[in-house]
């Protein structure tokens, strides 16, 4: 579990936003990624490869761990952006592969090949 370092947050003026559906208050300035970790919603998104459960690792903007929805637009980085009021996030469930899954007839063992297919390299 996550807590803020930072005592003076509390001096700061708060902005409401949600999280994954959840209201939650966040001081503002704060990153989202903070809001998200200290209201214990770490997954920030999805990995396109093992549709594994990924969250922030670098946390200042180069590893694009972090990438979620914020007020319906994918893939923002959650360690740059501010919290704002009224903000909406949401953990990215859309990732390219899933995206295929869900606008076409791609079934999952189509989508599992095609990534081997990717990750293997090309041939010819
Ligand atoms: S956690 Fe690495 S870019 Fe955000």
């Amino acid at each position: 579990m996550f807590r803020s370092l930072n005592d003076k947050q509390s001096q700061r003026s708060l902005v409401n936003l949600t999280i994954n559906g959840m209201l939650v208050t966040a001081p503002q300035g704060q990153t989202v990624w903070a809001a998200m970790a200290l209201a214990g919603e770490t997954t920030t998104r999805l990995s396109p490869v093992t549709f594994k459960a990924r969250s922030a690792y670098c946390a200042m903007g180069v590893c694009f761990e972090c990438m979620v929805e914020i007020n319906g637009m994918p893939n923002q980085q959650a360690c740059l952006f501010e919290v704002k009021e009224g903000m909406a996030v949401r953990s990215q469930k859309i990732t390219e592969q899933t995206s295929l899954l869900t606008s076409s007839e791609i079934t999952p063992s189509d989508a599992i090949s095609m990534l081997a297919e990717n990750v293997g390299g090309h041939h010819g």
